[in-house]
């Protein structure tokens, strides 16, 4: 078996935490034993370039316990857990290519290695397989093996649709983001946790009583401005869509330009799927001692090039923390080199909302292993039956029981002539 991964011998300490997140995989989980006995996937390859974590590793299990063949490697340069990696070799016989650090060359040449696998089916977070697939370089008969993908997060649906639009999109995917189950849960509580805890790892601050900003007031932003604001700190929003932001304001944080916000700042985190949301302009407004990082999914929010080209010195000062002296003296701490900060220096996710995003992954692959042949090269939604068995399926988990319709209250329901 080919694979690229940092180091076998960490994979002990891997299979350990597998074994944990499963615990908190309950959907995933009996999906896996579904497909151990079904085996939709049988002779299906799949290609899944997804950040290298224990919550991957269960979907990849699960993928394979369906009769699946499968790659994977990372969607990050920064976000392989090498354990993890190391395990998935070495216990479960899944090839990675992806190590933690690596350069870009080694990034799109480990990326090259999952798309020689010949994949039926691509999973990928932030498009890059499908990109890469499309490319003038890429052998057309690799893409012709391709019979559908499925997409994780924002950044990337927005991208393939805009595929889509041009017409330039060569085969069918699943907005797997888009489904109720994912971005509800994982973007909101799973990427607002986990983004402070980026940050408190990285620094070791106090965010109660610091004044946090927040760039962005979407599914990912709206959780982090909540917990920041549970863990005692005074948060700003910025936002350019009026709706939004007006939601921010209505639920009780303060929103202003940020030309404005960084000047009070201490912490400011991009979270839009934007670019150079944090420029030049605000780098040379910024207080003293601003911590900056992102957890968008590309390193464009924060327009590094121009933070380099103000600053006299730059030193690494702590894992994840590079301290910018600017010309006049003051600094300027960028965590993560701009990455992802809850993938670069935290774990990413807690495994319950993986749960349900990678539930959505292993259904929506089982439904394109039996509809494909239906499919247009179009960005599909997750069906809506998918997506509503999951939620049940979460809250039985949970043992949570709900309330049913009575009979009376279906038939009031449907009819715009009873209870009048
Ligand atoms: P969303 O579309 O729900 O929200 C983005 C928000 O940013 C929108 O309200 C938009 O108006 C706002 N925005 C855009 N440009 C802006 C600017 N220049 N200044 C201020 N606000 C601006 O998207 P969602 O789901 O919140 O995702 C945001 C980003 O986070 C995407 O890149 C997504 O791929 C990524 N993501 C990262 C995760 C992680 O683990 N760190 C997990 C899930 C998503």
């Amino acid at each position: 078996m080919n694979y690229d991964i940092k180091d076998l011998n960490l994979a002990k300490e891997g299979k350990q935490r597998i074994y944990w997140a499963d615990r908190f995989m309950p959907v995933l989980a009996k999906i896996r034993e579904q497909f151990a006995r079904n085996r939709p996937l049988e002779g299906i390859r799949i290609a899944a370039c997804l950040h290298v974590t224990t919550e991957t590793a269960n979907l990849m299990r699960t993928l394979k316990s369906g009769g699946a063949e499968t790659v994977l490697c990372a969607s990050n340069p920064l976000s392989t857990q090498d354990d993890v990696a190391a395990s998935l070799v070495s216990d479960y016989d899944i090839p990675v290519f992806a190590i933690k650090g690596e350069d870009t060359e080694t990034y799109y040449h480990h990326i090259d290695a999952a798309i020689n696998f010949k994949p039926h089916i691509t999973m990928d977070d932030g498009a890059d397989l499908v990109s890469i697939l499309h490319s003038a370089e890429t052998d057309e008969k690799l893409l012709d093996n391709v019979i559908a993908g499925t997409e994780e997060t924002t950044t990337g649906v927005i991208r393939l649709k805009s595929m889509a639009n041009d017409g330039v999109l060569k085969y069918p995917i699943i907005a797997v983001n888009d489904a109720k189950t994912k971005h509800f849960f994982d973007n909101r509580y799973g990427t607002g946790q986990s983004t402070l805890d980026g940050i408190i790892r990285a620094t070791n601050i106090l965010i109660s009583g610091s004044t946090v900003v927040v760039a962005g007031y979407g599914w990912c932003g709206r959780g982090f401005a909540s917990r920041a604001s549970g863990l005692g700190a005074n948060v700003i929003v910025t936002e350019v869509n009026s709706l939004n932001a007006l939601e921010a304001v209505m639920d009780g944080f303060r929103v202003m330009p940020m030309i404005d916000a960084v000047k009070e700042a201490d912490i400011i985190c991009t979270i839009t799927g934007d670019i150079h949301v944090l420029r030049q302009e605000h780098f040379e407004a910024m207080k003293d001692g601003a911590i900056v990082a992102n957890s968008g999914h590309f390193n464009v929010e924060i327009d590094i090039p121009s933070l380099e080209e103000l600053s006299q010195h730059k030193v690494n000062v702590r894992n994840f923390v590079d301290e910018y002296t600017l010309k006049d003296g003051r600094k300027i701490f960028l965590l993560a080199e701009g990455r992802l900060i809850n993938l670069s220096s935290a774990e990413g996710h807690p495994a319950s909302v993986m749960d349900m995003s990678f539930a959505n992954q292993a259904l929506s692959a089982e439904y394109i292993a039996t509809n494909y042949q239906n499919m247009e090269n179009q960005v599909y939604n997750v069906p809506n039956q998918i997506d509503a068995s999951i939620a049940s399926l979460k809250l039985k988990a949970l043992g949570i029981e709900i309330d049913q319709l009575t009979d009376e209250q279906q038939e009031y329901l449907n009819s715009w002539t009873m209870g009048t």
